[in-house]
């Protein structure tokens, strides 16, 4: 399979052990100040990473978590033979190694083709219901349907091609059995798999939720100022805002548009709504993790934290729908040297930071 910038995967398909214990079902334990946070779901018992809060959880009623789809589905996750030429599985856009994202502004799918959208971050999915950047995926369970099909991604002629493909597996049908009670292969079984798995790729206990826990020397003095300016004079937090760093909605900062032909590369959130409004919106991202998943925007436009805070310090480009929350800043280069520390301050420990070797996939 085809993963940059990862000589050597350790063996750990059974690796969930580390998180995942038995327990019987329930809703979300109570917070306690400064702990870290239990869901459970199924037969599921989440250690959430420190700062997660298990309320926030979206996972459908038509799909609790269970281990063995939680284990079904990071086998499919990181398996090529999802693609048409057996090379590109999610985990190929949405790389362990780099956040769960990819390090290049569009990834290639099968034959290399491109499309003109950056890789988001599988990060942190748990919290949000819609996704893509233009958010028009319902869930999780829809979204996987999508990159198999298509031919930029992962190019399977039809979902039947791909249940044929995972079906001529052996080694799947027993863990078919597992999660879903018998071996048959579909569609909608692969997709819950997925969504299960992807709904365990967590990112919390980062320098930033050790200090709000309590320990004052987790950040430096300039990721606390940088911290201060991100709820106060930047602004950010209007936004990216709660624990996870979005607000989940849609807005438009100008990114992608062309000042000569005053028109969008991409209408983003509008191709959903089909609102004027919407022109040039896409979903806020979460910033944890945020340093591992250059380059950055929709477009993979801005390479570099530094250059995303120039631009929010420019009030975003200008433009007929631009958000109303998008004003000039102001920032001195102290200032926005200190909101870069303060978002260095956000990388956290993933529960799912270690993938399985290619020869673990079921044969
Ligand atoms: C060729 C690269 C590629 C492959 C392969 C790929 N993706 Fe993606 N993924 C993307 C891009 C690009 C986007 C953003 C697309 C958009 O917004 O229209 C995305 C978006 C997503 C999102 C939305 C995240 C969010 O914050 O809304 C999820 C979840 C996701 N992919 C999971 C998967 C899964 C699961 C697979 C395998 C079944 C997969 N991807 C295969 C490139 C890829
Ligand atoms: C009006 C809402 C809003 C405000 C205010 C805002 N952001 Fe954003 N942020 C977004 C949206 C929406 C995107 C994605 C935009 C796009 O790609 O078109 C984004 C993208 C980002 C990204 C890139 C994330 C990625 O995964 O590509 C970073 C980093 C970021 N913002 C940091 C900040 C910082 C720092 C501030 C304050 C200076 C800030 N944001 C203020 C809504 C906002």
């Amino acid at each position: 399979m085809r993963i940059r910038s990862n000589p050597m995967w350790p063996i750990l398909l059974t690796s969930l052990g580390v998180a995942l214990a038995p327990t019987s079902a329930g809703a979300a334990d109570a917070p306690a100040e400064g702990k870290a946070e239990t869901l459970t779901s199924g037969d599921v018992r989440l250690e959430l990473p420190l700062g997660l809060q298990a309320d926030a959880a979206y996972i459908p009623d038509s799909n609790p978590l269970s281990k063995a789809k939680v284990e079904l589905g990071q086998a499919l996750y990181y398996d090529g033979r999802l693609s048409a030429d057996g090379n590109v599985p999610c985990a190929g856009c949405h790389n362990p190694y780099h956040g769960f994202a990819d390090p290049e502004a569009t990834s290639p799918g099968v034959g290399l083709k491109r499309g003109n959208r950056n890789s988001q971050t599988v990060t942190n999915r748990l919290f949000s219901a819609e996704q893509f950047w233009d958010g028009r995926a319902k869930d999780l369970e829809e979204q996987a349907h999508g990159p198999i099909v298509n031919p930029i991604e992962m190019a399977l002629p039809s979902h039947d091609v791909a249940v044929e493909k995972i079906s001529a597996v052996k080694g799947y049908s027993s863990l078919f059995e597992k999660a879903y009670g018998d071996s048959k292969v579909t569609m909608s079984r692969i997709a819950q798999a997925i969504a299960s798995f992807e709904r365990t790729v967590l990112s919390g206990d980062s320098p930033f939720d050790r200090w709000q826990a309590g320990d004052k020397t987790a950040l430096s003095a300039q990721q606390v100022r940088g911290f201060e300016l991100f709820r106060g004079k930047a602004a950010c937090e209007t936004c990216h805002v709660s624990f996870n760093f979005t607000d989940e909605n849609y807005h438009n900062l100008g990114v992608g548009f062309d000042p000569t032909t005053k028109s969008f590369a991409d209408k983003g959130r509008f191709d959903v709504t089909k609102k004027d409004a919407d022109i040039g919106a896409f979903k806020t991202p979460t910033l944890r993790d945020i340093v591992l998943t250059a380059p950055y925007m929709h477009d993979g436009s801005e390479v570099t934290l530094e250059s995303v805070v120039e631009f929010y310090d420019r009030g975003g480009n200008p433009n007929p729908t631009l958000d109303l929350k998008m004003k000039p800043l102001g920032l001195t280069g102290q200032e926005q040297a200190d909101l870069v520390a303060f978002m260095q301050g956000l990388t956290g420990q993933n529960l799912q930071a270690t993938p399985p070797g290619a020869k673990d996939l079921p044969r």
